[in-house]
């Protein structure tokens, strides 16, 4: 028997000042996309904004439903519309940001569980690593290098490969 750590590097910036210029900048237009979430019923709105590899910006937000579980995440239909829009585009960075109706939004949320295989199989399928910028409307925000680095020990596409076997 061996014991392995899976480690996750976060880069945590004291606030979006600390950002650079094009980080601070995609932060920013996923905060304003928060006003565009349909979130009547958790009153928690979130932005999620991708820069594209040839510099394009493309914004999803959650789309809600009287029917609960109906209800998609913004990192999913900003994925969605990339694929569909975009031509299966290869992202660069996505940055995430929310506004709790009924709180401070003062720190980072990270993509949830549904959110997080379905960015590493875009990832995979792209050929195209996406970091993340994690931020509130205000307070500290986190950078990401990769969004594989938030599954680890991901189920995907190859585990199904017989070719792979061992
Ligand atoms: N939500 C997202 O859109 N992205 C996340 O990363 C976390 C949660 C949405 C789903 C639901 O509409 C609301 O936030 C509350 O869970």
């Amino acid at each position: 028997m061996i014991k392995k750590d899976i480690t996750l590097a976060v880069e945590i910036y004291a606030s979006a000042d600390e950002l650079n210029e094009s980080d601070s900048n995609l932060l920013a237009l996923a905060k304003d996309a928060t006003k565009q979430a349909y979130a009547p019923y958790s009153n928690f709105k979130v932005g999620a904004t991708a820069k594209l590899v040839d510099g394009k910006i493309v914004t999803g937000t959650n789309q809600e439903n009287a029917s609960y579980p109906v209800g998609i995440c913004a990192e999913r239909v900003l994925l969605s519309v990339v694929a569909s829009q975009y031509n299966n585009a290869g992202i660069d960075t996505i940055a995430i940001s929310y506004d709790n109706i009924n709180g401070e939004s003062k720190h980072p949320i990270s993509p949830c569980g549904l959110c997080r295989q379905t960015l590493v199989e875009y990832e995979e399928r792209t050929n195209q690593p996406i970091r993340l910028i994690l931020g509130g409307l205000k307070g500290e925000v986190y950078i990401i290098e990769k969004a594989h680095h938030l599954l680890p020990l991901s189920f995907t596409a190859t585990d199904m490969d017989t070719a792979n076997e061992n």
